[in-house]
């Protein structure tokens, strides 16, 4: 089945431009952490995406590698500036990009030859234009920031941007005629909405040029670690200006072939908040200074905290995304970072945010899903997925439907860089997936075969909504979506977004199950009842006193991985098993998956809280016998005192309570 282009809003023809996005390009002074993954993993999202959309794409990241702060770092390492950047710039390369899986076509480096040559050619145009004068500067310079200030804009003495101290510079310096563009930026920022990115950052700047706008220094005499000026090479050039260049360069900037006019200009450039005014005033004056078109968008994002303080190297709050990659699995690193903060906002990093993510939205919501529709497949269809079927029922309409809603809202909220959302709304069909299985019980289904064809039906459109989530999900998880393909029997990988489409599968494709997706960790302390977006929690979760073995046993796993210890006879006596009949169920109000049992167990009645609700409709359980564990300590859940536990067994999401084949005595013994 092939849609039409209207239906899904993709584009019948690729445009000629190539899709060019930037990260900005990160100074080697130090490891980078887990901030700067933020940046450049939601530039690869982008990417990834734009590629499957059918853009041609230029990503390009890289390093930032000359100025002072670098010649310092490099001096206290006892190493010469280049051998001190090659350790880390490599390092950023490979392990850490590489691990993150960072699709970049381009590792631009600063002292790479090729960029040297266009920072002097774009010099000596600037300066045969007169946009570039020699003069003497006086003023203040933040070294960490590697910013000059005049006077007037500090603040306490201090950097006004970053707070830390400044140190007085007077030298002879190449000026760029900044002053000049003050009026013409202004304009072009009004009437180019989209060029500043959160508008809040637009209203910013528009402030900040209403200031004045002074002609800027842009070559030291002080230091040699630099790029030299063409004629001049007593002065280097200023660590920030020669950066933005970084930008041309990648591009093809100043070379022969046509490159470059495909490119140009960039249609988003990412950056952290702290340098939207370097990429929003100064390096358009270059590009406007040079005659070139501006990028489209400049997007600056917020920042990763720690409590409220900036994760940064220099604030010694630095969390090494390796780490994490080696404790959780990148796909869970990725997607706790494109996921938890809304792209734009400020967000804090806790390590408990992080495993509730794995364990609700991974190990939970996706991961069941899939371990849930193979293991059914595989029970109820002999492991092959059922053929299509045209539903006659509204609620098996119900996905296909959500799928190209979701689809679409997915395309929307990713072309306005609005990452997160375009997540939440691949979950909500995750969810409603999982909804689905409950509320068509195809366990129940398969009890009558007149109702195989409704069987055949919601299997495949829960298999189906698989495959279309392990496309919509390419762009920002980079190994589940081919677990998934491969567990639903699919053995090529997603080539393109359109393959988001309703109705793929044939029907009769062997199915493999596999290990489960992302395995459930043990809850960290003080997250108990953990709950967001509305979202099923794990039995676990939903009643964390209760002991391990019983009440529901943990969906995601099989019975047959579960290896236990051995015991004696003795041990096992010391379990109390009794049949009972329930004779009241009710559900607990505020826990979405706890019935209230009343169980007459030959003496008395006992209250039992369970977990089963998913499962078992609470009127359904009346008059129904069952095994209980009666000699269990009592525990209090959700206010409830439950008194001993019900004994069931669980595989692949589905859940039956045990009871005997014959209608026994109450308070009969079970051994
Ligand atoms: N070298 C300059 C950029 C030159 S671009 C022509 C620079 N480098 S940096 O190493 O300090 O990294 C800057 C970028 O890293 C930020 O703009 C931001 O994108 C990212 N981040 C660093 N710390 C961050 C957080 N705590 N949170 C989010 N992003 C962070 O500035």
């Amino acid at each position: 089945m092939v849609a039409n282009d209207d239906q899904w809003g993709s584009k019948t023809q690729k445009s000629k431009k190539t899709w060019y996005l930037t990260t900005p390009i990160y100074y080697p002074s130090a490891n980078l952490h887990i901030g700067h993954a933020y940046t450049t993993v939601a530039a690869d999202a982008l990417a990834r995406f734009h590629r499957l959309y059918g853009d041609d794409v230029l990503f390009v990241t890289g390093t930032d590698e000359h100025g002072q702060k670098i010649a310092q770092k490099a001096a206290e390492a006892n190493k010469e500036p280049k051998e001190f950047v090659d350790g880390i710039a490599g390092f950023i390369q490979d392990p850490l990009w590489k691990t993150l899986g960072i699709s970049y076509d381009r590792f631009i480096r600063t002292t790479d030859s090729d960029h040297i040559e266009i920072v002097q050619h774009v010099f000596k145009q600037l300066m045969d234009r007169g946009d570039i004068y020699k003069g003497t500067y006086e003023g203040w310079y933040c070294l960490p920031d590697e910013t000059f200030w005049t006077e007037s804009k500090l603040v306490d003495g201090k950097c006004p941007d970053c707070g830390r101290p400044v140190e007085r510079v007077r030298q002879e310096s190449y000026f760029f005629a900044m002053g000049r563009y003050q009026q013409r930026m202004k304009e072009y920022i009004l009437t180019h909405p989209d060029f500043i990115q959160p508008p809040s950052r637009r209203n910013e700047m528009l402030s900040f040029l209403d200031l004045g706008l002074e002609d800027l220094s842009i070559s030291r005499t002080s230091l040699s670690w630099g790029i030299r000026v063409p004629g001049d090479p007593q002065h280097v050039i200023y660590v920030w200006f020669d950066a933005l260049i970084n930008y041309l360069t990648a591009a093809g900037y100043a070379l022969a072939n046509k490159k470059f006019e495909e490119v140009w200009p960039p249609n988003v450039q990412l950056v952290g908040k702290e340098i939207v005014r370097f990429h929003t005033i100064i390096w358009p004056i270059i590009l406007m200074a040079l005659d070139l078109p501006l990028p489209e968008r400049v997007f600056g994002h917020g920042w990763l905290l720690i409590g409220d303080t900036k994760i940064s190297k220099s604030r010694g709050n630095a969390v090494d995304p390796l780490e994490l990659v080696e404790k959780y699995g990148v796909d869970a690193i990725r997607y706790y970072l494109l996921r938890e903060v809304p792209f734009g906002a400020d967000g804090n990093y806790t390590e408990e945010s992080l495993r509730l993510r794995i364990n609700v939205d991974l190990a939970n919501d996706l991961g069941n899903l899939l371990s849930r529709t193979t293991a059914m497949i595989n029970r109820f269809a002999n492991g092959r997925i059922p053929p299509l079927t045209s539903p006659s029922r509204d609620i098996d309409r119900m996905l296909p439907n959500l799928a190209q809603e979701v689809y679409q809202g997915v395309e929307k909220a990713m072309h306005q860089l609005l990452i997160s959302d375009a997540i939440q709304q691949i979950y909500r069909l995750i969810r409603a997936a999982n909804k689905y299985i409950e509320d068509r019980s195809p366990w129940k289904l398969a009890k009558d075969a007149a109702l195989r064809t409704e069987l055949d039906t919601v299997l495949y459109n829960l298999a189906e909504t698989l495959r279309i989530v392990s496309v919509l999900l390419s762009p920002f998880l980079i190994e589940t979506p081919e677990k998934i393909r491969k567990q639903l029997g699919l053995t090529e990988p997603v080539r393109s977004y359109r393959e988001a489409i309703f109705g793929q599968f044939q029907g009769g494709e062997k199915i493999e199950r596999g290990e489960a997706l992302f395995p459930r960790l043990e809850n960290p302390k003080g997250t108990e009842n953990p709950k967001s977006d509305g979202e099923r929690l794990s039995p676990e979760q939903s009643a964390p006193a209760t002991p391990k073995i019983s009440q529901e046993a943990p969906e995601s796993k099989s019975g047959s991985e579960e290896t236990t210890q051995e015991i004696g006879i003795e041990e096992f006596q010391k379990i109390d098993l009794r049949v009972g009949t329930i004779r009241h169920a009710d559900v607990v109000p505020s826990a979405d998956r706890l019935l209230k049992l009343t169980v007459f167990d030959g003496h008395r009645e006992r209250t039992i809280v369970s977990g089963i609700r998913a499962h078992y409709e609470a009127h359904e359980l009346v008059g129904q016998q069952v095994i209980l564990v009666a000699n269990l300590k009592p525990v209090k859940l959700r206010g409830i005192m439950s008194e001993g536990m019900l004994l069931a067994g669980s595989q692949d999401g589905i859940l039956s309570l045990i009871t005997p084949s014959a209608t026994l005595p109450e308070g009969a013994r079970v051994k």
